[in-house]
């Protein structure tokens, strides 16, 4: 029996007991998150992780040495409290608290530990420095809006299992110590004790497991499963982060599709009771990059981007015609209504904005209640900017922004510039759920650093069957039998069909670069597998830590994770990553070569 506890046992969560329980004994354990000492009453506010119970210690009404251990509480000290469940006289209920109706009237104690003063509040209104939040972890994950979050990635799991399961997928676990085969972002490395000079690499993805796992003939499988990435980290990444995998066997693109909307539909049923229309809108990658300069498209609010580089091409402005000779376009988006809205302060600031997408400049056309003001008017002719005003359907009242540039520029300056103004003129309504699906991804695309084409998804996506013809002759046309899905202009998920012949794999691997002799050399067990009868397959990954956070409204992927790193890639509450004994070093072969 347990020193402590001798024998009290726990009979309800905090929050459990409704009105049914009023006038039971119960025995309840938990941390005191506030009490109060009026004197002859005590008043705990005793918290676990269902929700708040108020205690209340009556000097009239027990044991005097009870009532003494009693005042001695503090907060955050835990607690175990033997009481009768009442119902709070009705000018103290608190309709804003789940058990505000009842109180415990208190009859025994057990200090279970002491606390000392937690350096932080633990309170869903805390305002302290994320870094703080972050050392002291396990009191921020006392706070209830923290413990909501969990049992929501929980709660989301939990369906993931469940439907894959019902659907015939079986969870199967792959290796965390791996063979490096480096494509796309960096890897962390583990070295070898066993074999000098030779490491691990912790997955990036179980991408090539659950590719020999359809070879095997499990034909369905799926995992929650844990990667490993260190690229540089953005307000949605992580350098480990979770992902929900899955694959498939003799499957094509809709199959894996159709199956993945049937879960979307069901876990936003289940985690935010939205009813999601199937099946989901596909739009292609050229026409998402077209209309929202982006291929996660945010179809919440409309400022769709309108090209004007026709009716531009031959202006007087040359930073408009520059760009178009150079292979460029002018593209521009009407921000309805912003034109009493934004001052010229603002209009300033947007310009900053784009730069940090590498645009040079915004152009810009506003339409005042006093007539046109246009940063740019002077070099166009009257009939070039009446051709604007209809191609943009501009009105009294709104700014057109434009911006010229490479393709690449401007989509990439006005697809941020759209959400920042979707934003500004608070377009987006938090309440929606906008889903869909991007697909015909380009296959390839141009690495300007590495001087080769590079997979847009990973090396063993497969190309259309129509589009095989141009692998070698014109590789960046080739599209993907790829697909995303999106929500509220997030990526949640990504997928392909996969090559399934070795002829195919090792024709791809040369695209990208690779010696006959490279490629076998990394992906060799890979290819070797090919030989044997591969099923056509084909799967998809959420990741789950950027679902958490969309159906738990925060904008931080932090928050969603129990124990996050931070931007630099560390843990600030144990101090990871850290130096280790030269022992250490020694047994693994390593000799640090550190300026
Ligand atoms: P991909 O690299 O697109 O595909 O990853 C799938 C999903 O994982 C999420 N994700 C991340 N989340 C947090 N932090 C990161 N650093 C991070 N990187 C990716 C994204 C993304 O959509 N093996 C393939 C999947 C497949 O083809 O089946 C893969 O890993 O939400
Ligand atoms: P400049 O010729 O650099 O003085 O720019 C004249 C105006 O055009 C300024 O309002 C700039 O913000 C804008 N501008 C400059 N470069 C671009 C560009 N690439 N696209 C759109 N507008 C631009």
């Amino acid at each position: 029996m347990s020193e402590f506890l001798s024998g009290w046992k726990r009979t309800h969560y905090c929050a459990e007991p409704t009105a049914q329980n009023v006038g039971e004994e119960m025995l309840l354990m938990g941390w005191a998150a506030t009490w109060r000492n009026l004197g002859s009453l005590i008043f705990i506010g005793l918290r676990d992780r269902t929700g708040i119970m108020q205690v209340v210690f009556n000097e009239n009404k027990i044991d005097k040495n009870v009532f003494e251990l009693a005042e001695a509480i503090r907060t955050e000290y835990v607690i175990a409290v033997k009481g009768k469940l009442v119902n709070r006289v009705p000018e103290m209920v608190n309709p804003n608290m789940a058990t505000g109706a009842f109180e415990l009237i208190a009859t025994d104690l057990k200090i279970l530990a002491k606390a000392q003063t937690p350096p932080i509040y633990i309170d869903d209104d805390l305002d302290c420095q994320e870094q703080i939040r972050l050392k002291y972890r396990y009191l921020d994950l006392r706070r209830p809006c923290m413990q909501k979050i969990m049992r929501l990635r929980h709660e989301i799991t939990q369906c993931a299992r469940n439907y894959f399961n019902e659907n015939g997928f079986m969870e199967i676990e792959t290796p965390m110590l791996c063979r490096s085969t480096p494509e796309g972002a960096r890897d962390y490395l583990v070295p070898s004790r066993v074999h000098p000079g030779e490491f691990y690499a912790l997955p990036q993805s179980p991408q090539l497991f659950k590719q020999l796992l359809m070879m095997s003939g499990m034909d369905r499988y799926f995992q929650i499963a844990r990667c490993f990435r260190d690229e540089d980290l953005r307000a949605d990444r992580q350098p480990e982060f979770t992902q929900i995998d899955l694959e498939m066997s003799f499957v094509d693109e809709d199959d894996v599709m159709r199956m993945n909307e049937g879960f979307i539909q069901r876990l936003l049923k289940e985690i935010v009771s939205v009813d999601v229309q199937l099946p989901l809108k596909r739009i292609p990658y050229s026409e998402a990059m077209e209309r929202f300069g982006s291929d996660k498209p945010d179809t919440r609010f409309e400022l769709e981007l309108k090209n004007v580089s026709d009716i531009v091409a031959d202006c007087g402005f040359g930073v408009f015609t520059g760009a178009i000779a150079n292979g460029g376009s002018v593209r521009c988006i009407n921000a309805k209504g912003a034109a009493s809205k934004f001052t010229r302060k603002q209009i300033d600031e947007l310009t900053e904005f784009v730069k940090i997408y590498k645009a040079k400049g915004l152009a810009w056309m506003s339409m005042k209640p006093e007539g046109m003001q246009c940063s740019f008017a002077k070099f166009l002719t009257p009939e070039q900017i009446q051709l604007i005003h209809s191609r943009t359907n501009v009105k009294e009242g709104d700014i057109v922004f434009f911006v010229a540039d490479s393709n690449k520029t401007v989509f990439a300056a006005l697809g941020a510039l759209r959400i920042e103004l979707a934003k500004r003129l608070d377009l987006i309504d938090p309440n929606k759920y906008e889903l869909l699906w991007v697909t015909d991804f380009p296959l390839l695309e141009w690495s300007e650093e590495e001087n080769r084409f590079m997979a847009m998804h990973h090396p063993f996506t497969s190309p259309k069957d129509d589009d095989l013809q141009y692998l070698d002759t014109d590789p960046g046309r080739v599209l993907a039998k790829a697909y995303d899905m999106v929500l509220n202009g997030n990526e949640i998920g990504g997928g392909s069909i996969r090559i399934h012949s070795i002829e195919l794999q090792e024709h791809m691997l040369k695209v990208l670069g690779f010696t006959k002799e490279q490629a076998w050399e990394r992906f060799g067990f890979l290819m070797e597998a090919f030989k044997y009868g591969t099923p056509p397959h084909g799967g998809l990954a959420y990741g789950l830590d950027r679902l958490v956070m969309i159906l738990a409204g925060t904008s931080n992927i932090r928050d969603v994770i129990a124990f996050p790193k931070v931007q630099t890639a560390s843990c600030l509450m144990s101090d990871a990553p850290n130096v280790v004994d030269s022992k250490q070093l020694e047994e693994l072969h390593i000799k640090l070569d550190l300026e």
